[in-house]
């Protein structure tokens, strides 16, 4: 999001990166670090770990970083100044660096035993590791097992290198130079085919009312549309997220709009479409509403054996009907002959993508962090593999942000 107007007010210029620093030699290139980060406009808050101190001091770091240093979870004068989920709000990205093989292994338990891996579990940011360890720690089978599980979960491995070792051996484990972790941080933030225009992202279920009290509605966390609109908006996108009754805390840097019903979503999504350049409906738009809904509580005896229903509008079929119509992509959640219902939806609600995922399996789909999709478009199938929903909805963005460059490149083509 380098370098990009946002639209709830917030810096314009750079990110706020928090810099998590573990016990290692390598620490002391962190300072480095961070005085390179603030030279390219980003805001720095550093985290040790109590190991790291040993290495360099907090003061340091602070004197660097300008701002207080985070080291205990329950540090009364720390809690007050920024407690670990202010710190997790406050990071659009987390760079751990040197990342030891303890604190690989502690992440990838999911411990919070310190401010660092508590932030680390409370964050919706992108987390970086950037191991720093012995080559024979490094390549020890534990160590790999942690950095595969952490990968899975969607956090990105920056390096080691190889080359001579504080221990005086030589092998794959040298923390990258800053001048490489920062060449990492501003590759993610380069511009994007999607910087700038402006994506409206549909989440979470509907909510269709019986009477004040009771309604229907379907199975959607909403988590998959959250992590794509963070994801949206954190490759420079203008986006718009309308969403139905989650428990989840709208992304940064996000323009949320709550709505309850379809009929209000499909109202909310209407005003949108004509200034907007792609619509992802990632909702589970309840396809039917009571006909009639009662004005106060009903009781039980006043329902018979049927509901009148009454069909909601297709929104997704409504915003491809637009002319010019944004680029379109539907989702398709399905517990059985998932290729053929989403290809059916595909062509019916006239998208150009369908992004179909089987739920009702142990793992993946509704309520889980983790899930596996294929994306069907003109251009075929694409595998996405079990990884996690943030993971996936960064790859899912990058798939749209290059198809929509094609498909904007063909039409001047044409054009001309
Ligand atoms: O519910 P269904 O499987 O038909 O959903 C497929 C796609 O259509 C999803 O992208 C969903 O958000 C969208 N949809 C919609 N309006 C509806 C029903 C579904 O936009 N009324």
């Amino acid at each position: 999001m380098a370098k990009r107007c946002s639209l709830r007010g917030k810096s314009t210029m750079g990110q706020s990166i928090l810099l998590g620093v573990s016990g290692g030699i390598a620490a002391y290139k962190s300072v480095d670090l961070v005085r390179r980060l603030r030279e390219n406009n980003h805001t720095v808050r550093v985290i040790m770990t109590s190991a790291a101190q040993s290495f360099v001091t907090p003061l340091t770091f602070q004197a660097i970083s300008g701002h207080p240093v985070g080291c205990d979870l329950l540090d009364a004068a720390s809690e007050a100044a920024m407690d670990h989920i202010s710190l997790a709000r406050f990071a659009d990205q987390i760079i751990i660096a040197p990342a030891s093989a303890d604190v690989i292994a502690r992440l990838a338990q999911g411990m919070a035993n310190d401010l660092l891996t508590a932030v680390c579990l409370a964050t919706t940011a992108p987390i970086a590791i950037v191991p720093a360890m012995n080559h024979r720690m490094w390549h020890n089978p534990l160590t790999q097992a942690n950095v595969a599980r952490l990968q899975q979960f969607g956090y990105a491995v920056w390096g080691p290198d190889e080359g001579a070792q504080a221990c005086g051996e030589y092998g794959l484990g040298r923390m990258l130079e800053p001048d490489a972790i920062v060449k990492h941080i501003e590759n993610k933030n380069s511009v994007t085919p999607i910087h700038s225009k402006t994506i409206v992202i549909t989440a979470g279920p509907t909510r269709e009312p019986l009477d004040p009290v009771r309604f229907i509605s379907n199975r959607s966390s909403g988590k998959m549309g959250y992590a794509l609109a963070a994801a949206a908006a954190h490759s420079g996108a203008k986006v718009i997220l309308i969403s139905g009754p989650t428990a989840l805390a709208p992304p940064k840097n996000v323009e949320f709009i709550s709505i309850e019903t379809a009929a209000q979503m499909y109202e909310a999504v209407m005003q949108q479409i004509p200034h907007c350049d792609i619509f992802i409906g990632a909702a589970a738009v309840a396809d039917f509403r009571p006909t009639a809904v009662a004005p106060q509580k009903s009781s039980k005896n006043d329902f018979s054996n049927t509901l009148a229903l009454t069909a909601n509008p297709d929104i997704i079929h409504a915003v491809a009907q637009f002319k010019p119509k944004p680029l379109t992509i539907g989702f398709a959640a399905e517990t059985h002959d998932v290729k053929l219902h989403a290809m059916r939806k595909w062509v019916d609600k006239g998208l150009d993508a369908i992004i179909a995922n089987q739920v009702g399996l142990a793992e993946g789909g509704f309520d889980s962090d983790v899930n596996s999709v294929d994306l069907y478009s003109a251009n075929g199938a694409t595998h996405f593999p079990q990884q996690s929903k943030t993971e996936l909805a960064y790859r899912l963005i990058g798939w749209i942000s290059n198809y929509y460059d094609k498909q904007t490149k063909d039409s001047i083509k044409n054009i001309g």
